[in-house]
């Protein structure tokens, strides 16, 4: 039997005890964990993420605000709103929605943000401790994050003599993940868009991440029988047999014919989705604890 993997559940445990350290950081300290979340222009897709980042934020007991601003916003304005969210000490974590719209640049805006408040694990000082190993006082990239937290309900916390297969370099997910992947102690592969014979060294692989943002494209063949199957993906495709104009959402793997040969597959939606908004909220909440000197919890 497939084991269909829980996003949401394991996602709602993680919030949980999210919920349980902000009550208690603020019971002990007086401090109230606090998140901003910054979206720039109108694109409704990042609209409905971000309303769910806050929501979630208002949940766990975050002090949460939102900064929507207008498509016409200049680099410097953009600026400006990160250096007075990094000088307000009731702000412990910041999040700037991306893509942001063409004309402005996102890394030196991501770059700008201070370690400690990047909840979203992109600066360099964070890329960097994980890339040398250092799991304990930065901050982890949300996705990768929970689809760690997803491997582990499959193999637990030691990847000793498994083969992980990565596909996907982006500096958002595929390296944080194969870094995950090799401090775990997995024998692991990034395979990208130029990589030959992509479904050989899929068939290779103990575990298979696929991060590669194109519907259903990791296929049957390309799964070892017995894998584990993380699908990262989040496509949105016509779904003409749910009326006019419709969509659905499918992953970077067929769901169907990989759950037959795999024995642990994250579907899609339900999987890693749900892991992303709730490692966010366990980033805050670590990044408030350090602020106020108090030992983080670990999730
Ligand atoms: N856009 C899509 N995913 C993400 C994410 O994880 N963080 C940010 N900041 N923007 C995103």
């Amino acid at each position: 039997m497939t084991v269909i993997l829980d996003g949401k559940q394991v996602a709602a445990s993680v919030i949980d005890a999210v919920k349980t350290a902000t009550a208690s950081l603020e019971t002990e300290t007086g401090v109230r964990t606090g998140l901003a979340v910054v979206i720039v222009g109108d694109d409704p897709a990042s609209h409905a993420y971000v309303g769910a980042k806050s929501r979630m934020a208002k949940e766990c007991g975050f002090n949460s605000v939102q900064h929507t601003l207008p498509e016409e916003t200049t680099q410097e304005d953009l600026a400006a709103l990160v250096a007075s969210l990094n000088a307000d000490p009731s702000v412990h974590g910041i999040l700037v929605q991306l893509p942001l719209p063409k004309h402005l640049k996102s890394d030196p805006i991501i770059q700008s943000i201070l370690p400690e408040k990047d909840v979203d694990g992109l600066h360099v000082v964070n890329a960097g401790k994980l890339a040398t190993g250092d799991l304990e006082t930065g901050l982890i990239s949300c996705t990768p994050a929970g689809s760690m937290l997803l491997v582990r309900q499959a193999h637990g916390t030691d990847l000793s003599g498994l083969n992980a297969v990565v596909i996907g370099r982006s500096n958002l997910f595929g390296k944080p993940m194969g870094q995950l992947l090799l401090n775990a102690n997995a024998t692991v592969t990034m395979a990208h868009s130029k990589t030959k014979n992509l479904a050989e060294v899929c068939a290779r692989a103990d575990i298979l991440v696929a991060a590669v943002g194109r519907p259903e494209m990791v296929k049957a063949s390309w799964v070892k029988p017995g894998a584990t199957v993380i699908d990262v993906g989040i496509n949105r495709i016509p779904a003409p047999e749910r009326g006019e104009g419709k969509f659905r959402l499918v992953g970077d793997v067929a769901f169907a014919e990989c759950a037959e040969i795999a024995s642990v597959i994250s579907p899609v939606p339900g999987g890693v989705g749900p892991m992303t908004i709730a490692m966010l909220m366990a980033n805050t909440v670590i990044a408030a604890h350090r602020a106020a000197g108090q030992p983080a919890p670990k999730f």
